[in-house]
């Protein structure tokens, strides 16, 4: 059976994720949190490097803290900026290998911006299933 997302706590999770972000280059503060199927919460922020292509995007950190605990069966993901910016390619990505279609929900500091799933965002993606 899947989870019923409580989108206004998923957020609110990012928004405290948020506040870790290391984002000294750009100060540009990404949060996000991540909804395992069976209730687990994973947080993460954008943790970024002097070494400007070691930065890694607050939703790979969530997922790879899940991935790396044992979850890879997602039901939603809340992404928090200052304006609504929607994942990069990369997340989209790494969010198709696991979860297609996860719910994927943008929000700002005071409200939700936008919903899609993960294939709205990545139409025709390459996956899994193209690999034997
Ligand atoms: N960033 C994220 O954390 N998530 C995204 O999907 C877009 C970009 C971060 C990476 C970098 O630390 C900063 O935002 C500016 O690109």
């Amino acid at each position: 059976m899947e989870i019923i997302v409580d989108r206004e706590a998923l957020v609110r999770a990012a928004r405290e994720a948020r506040q870790q972000a290391y984002a000294p280059y750009s100060n540009y503060r990404v949060g996000a949190a991540l909804l395992a199927q069976d209730g687990t919460l994973f947080t993460g922020c954008n943790v970024e490097n002097a070494s400007y292509p070691a930065c890694i995007c607050a939703e790979r950190v969530a997922i790879t803290k899940a991935v790396s605990e044992g979850q890879r069966d997602f039901a939603a993901i809340a992404i928090v900026t200052s304006n609504g910016g929607s994942p990069c390619g990369i997340c989209r990505q790494v969010m198709n290998e696991f979860a297609p279609e996860m719910l994927v929900i943008i929000a700002d500091e005071e409200r939700i911006l936008a919903e899609y799933t993960v294939a709205e965002l990545l139409p025709a993606g390459f996956g899994p299933e193209h690999l034997p």
